[in-house]
């Protein structure tokens, strides 16, 4: 049983900016957690500072009932894994997994048992005798993590430990660390840029940007609901279009006019939506998101009764992929790259005009100043 407990965590590297501010979080036993964000928003410094690796400039971290900025890396009782696997060259992957134990002074026999459980939990008994020389990149990572492993850690800490990996065999290795988490039932936090592993490895997700955690949430919340425009655009590949829009009010239903407060190129929406949008932002420009998954054309529009909600919004195709069980087009709006997932039956070419349909239901509005979700459900 343990619980991590961030309280208002701060690091500065300097004395003129933050490299993470604020950061709040309770990470509950067996939980697997994702810090998630582009370059630089802070995700290895707040994992360092829970290893001990890096101080903490202003704030609390509990582990368990215990204050720990103080507490020396190996007392926290945390196994870290590295994107660059840290193997010892000169040792047989046995003595590498064994390695922490063997200071611990640990009797010979129950290393070996572990080292043995260990390795054929992650399936590298036969490597055993090894060098990390004689590995491949994906065998090198189980051997890191059979190292973490064996501490029988309170939470495993890892930095990108697939980044090294090829997308094959960073896909199984996704799959395999899934069973891992639910096999040991230990926490793990887990620091990634990438959205995808975020979204298929976490039972919950930190989105950081600029040190500031943006949104917390399960994967499925934060994709149906996500707190602002960042996170809208982070989370979901390909990712949401967005276009400047403006709100005209016409009786219990909103227009949103595409571009230009005269333009005819318009949504209708409807319900608690148009209620929000008209109470609150009349007559003012908002910035529409809407996910390439949720356009449609006409036929399938139709069938959902949503295609008179779409007016005008018929679209050259500047770039055509076939994927297969769909096709994904391209067209050019308000300067941007703007996607759409239709059915592979689909054949417009590029440089023909295709007619393209919103869902209603899937359509987000974002303050244009805030760039905050306007239809954000708080506790959701
Ligand atoms: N030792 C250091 N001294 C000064 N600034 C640092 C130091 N380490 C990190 N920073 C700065 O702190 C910020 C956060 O860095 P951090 O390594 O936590 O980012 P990250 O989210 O892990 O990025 P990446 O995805 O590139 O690994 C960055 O602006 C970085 O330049
Ligand atoms: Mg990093």
């Amino acid at each position: 049983m343990s619980e991590i407990t961030l309280k208002n965590i701060c690091k500065q590297y300097d004395d003129e900016h933050y490299a993470v501010k604020d950061f709040n979080l309770d990470i509950h036993d067996k939980e697997f957690v994702i810090f998630v964000g582009p370059s630089g928003c802070g995700k290895s410094t707040t994992l360092r500072m829970i290893a001990g690796l890096e101080d903490i400039s202003d704030g609390e971290l509990w582990i368990d009932d215990e204050l720990c900025n103080y507490l020396e890396p190996r007392d926290r009782g945390m196994s870290m894994v590295f994107q660059n696997y840290a193997l010892y060259p000169n040792m047989t992957v046995y003595d590498n997994m064994a390695y922490a134990l063997k200071i611990r002074k640990m009797p010979k026999a129950e290393i070996d048992e572990k080292v043995h459980q260990a390795a054929k939990t992650l399936e590298i008994e036969h490597l055993l005798k090894r060098r990390p020389g004689a590995l491949s990149g994906g065998q090198k990572q189980r051997v890191a993590i059979g190292s973490a492993i064996v501490r029988k850690p309170k939470a495993f800490l890892m930095d990108e430990p697939l980044s090294n990996l090829d997308a094959k065999l960073r896909a199984q290795m996704r799959i395999e660390l899934s069973k891992l988490h639910r096999e040991l039932g230990t926490t793990i936090i887990y620091v990634t840029h990438d959205q995808t592993e975020a979204m298929t490895l976490g039972t919950r997700i930190v989105v950081m940007k600029d040190g500031i955690v943006q949104q917390v949430a399960e994967p499925q919340k934060l994709y149906n609901n996500p707190a602002n425009l960042f996170v809208a655009g982070f989370v979901g590949s390909p990712s949401m279009n967005f276009c400047d829009c403006y709100v005209e009010r016409e009786g219990d239903r909103c227009t949103l006019r595409l571009g230009s407060r005269d333009s005819e190129r318009k949504i209708y929406l409807d319900g608690v939506k148009a209620g929000m949008l008209n109470m609150f932002h009349a007559d003012e420009q908002v910035t529409l998101g809407i996910r390439p998954e949720d356009i449609y054309e006409y036929e399938e529009a139709a069938a959902g009764g949503f295609e008179k909600n779409t007016i005008g919004m018929v679209k050259k195709v500047e770039t055509r992929e076939m994927l297969g069980a769909e096709v994904a087009l391209y067209f050019e709006e308000q300067g941007s790259t703007f996607g759409a997932r239709l059915k592979p039956e689909n054949n417009t070419q590029v440089g023909e005009e295709v007619a393209l349909y919103f869902d209603p239901d899937k359509i987000y509005v974002f303050d244009k100043i805030t760039e905050e979700n306007i239809f954000y459900k708080e506790g959701m």
